[in-house]
């Protein structure tokens, strides 16, 4: 029997086999430092676990609305007007099992043979794999060290053609850390004005951890593309659950139905615990959400200044999420040579930046979801090699 010859156009997120090999170097006795990992430090803060508690014994155990429980929608149009001052109805929420399913819902419901999807390079792996499993042609937009890995518009303009159905956005953006004001994303949106044909995936996932305490300029602040726009958002990174597997997202009104459809064909619902928790992350205190923020404002403050310090890399300033994503070039290796030693020889896991495109072979991403302590310890391992 031969499987489906579209599942050859899938690709993988190195981060995980990295994390992988990493774990099995620590079970071996070695003494590994994970900067490696995409996902928060910090445990689930506990009044977000004890409503998970609580669901369970409640009794909150069978499917839900596959779009999710209508209180958890409610919540987040309540909060999409508080912060974002628009008004989203609940019914164009959709709650999915982390924030990843709607990169794989956007790419099957706008993806074809005859069409294009222009994604950021370097980015999240899983853009380019999925616009390839839809059979679309996946378009790169490179985004430059020079351009502090900030969307250049003019050369977007380049890329868009009469094929183009979707453009992905990421901001902030993994794995750069780069961020775009309100400005610039104001410059976007009115490039984006000019092609109504053309839908927007607007991947918003870290949203709450940007650095200069500036509010998140969402493209759900602009009316004018409202009604091609799609935003992936979560709570994998802002609350510390990536393993709850929850995530929201906003649909305009001539996909919502479809978007739903293919939750009900796939997944049935996201978990009826963790969407009870999530309830309780937005509800409850944000006071742990907003430590946790300036202790990666610390972290990401002391590797920045830290790298700059060796001679052989250099790193320009994230703004946002928990990545670095220094320019390891003068030390004559590849990003993939350079993460290899880092993990081998000096027990750091970091991702190499090809494993975010092709654009990216002389980065690496170092994420500071781990201790001060254990950074200070990777970086002076990093300086030998
Ligand atoms: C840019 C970006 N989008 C989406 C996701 C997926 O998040 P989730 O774990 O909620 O599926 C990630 C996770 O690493 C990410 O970095």
């Amino acid at each position: 029997m031969e499987v489906s010859k579209r599942i050859f156009n899938l690709e993988t997120e190195t981060a995980f086999s990295i994390l992988a090999k990493a774990n099995d170097l620590a079970a071996k006795g070695k003494d590994i430092i994970n900067l490696g990992i995409g996902q928060p430090d910090f445990p689930t803060p506990i009044n977000i676990q004890e409503a998970a508690i609580k669901a369970i014994k409640d009794g909150y155990h069978g499917y839900t609305p596959s779009n999710g429980i209508p209180e958890l929608r409610e919540a987040i149009s309540e909060l999409v007007l508080n912060k974002y001052k628009t008004n989203i109805k609940s019914e164009n929420v959709l709650i999915t099992p982390g924030g990843k399913p709607v990169i794989f819902i956007s790419a099957l419901l706008l993806g074809s043979e005859d069409r294009e999807i222009i994604f950021p390079d370097p980015g999240f792996p899983i853009y380019r794999s999925m616009i390839k499993y839809s059979g679309a042609k996946a378009v790169p937009l490179k985004l430059s060290e020079k351009d502090n890995f900030e969307i250049n518009t003019e050369q977007l303009k380049e890329l868009i053609s009469d094929k183009t159905s979707l453009i992905i956005i990421n901001n902030p953006n993994n794995p750069t850390g780069s961020y775009m004001n309100k400005k610039k994303i104001t410059d976007l949106v009115n490039l984006l004005e000019q092609y109504p044909n053309v839908s927007i995936l607007s991947d918003e996932i870290y949203s709450n951890i940007i650095f200069n305490n500036e509010q998140m300029p969402s493209l759900l602040e602009y009316e004018s593309i409202k009604d091609r726009l799609i935003v992936l958002e979560g709570w994998s990174k802002t609350y510390c659950m990536t393993g709850w597997r929850l995530g929201w997202s906003i649909w305009p009104e001539n996909l919502i139905e479809h978007a739903n459809k293919i939750c009900i064909n796939y997944n049935s619902c996201a978990t009826s615990i963790s969407q009870y928790a999530g309830l309780e992350a937005i509800k409850g205190s944000q006071k742990e959400i907003t430590k946790i923020v300036s202790e990666f404002k610390k972290r990401k403050e002391y590797v920045f200044n830290e790298l700059n310090k060796l001679e052989k890399i250099s790193c320009f300033e994230p703004g946002g999420a928990f990545y670095a994503f220094p320019n390891i070039s003068k030390t004559g290796l590849s990003g993939n040579k350079f993460s290899e030693i880092a993990l081998e020889e000096k027990g750091v896991a970091l991702v190499p930046g090809s494993s975010f495109g092709d654009n990216a072979g002389e980065f690496v991403r170092i994420s500071f979801a781990n201790s001060l302590e254990n950074i200070k310890e990777a970086i002076n391992r990093l300086s030998t090699i």
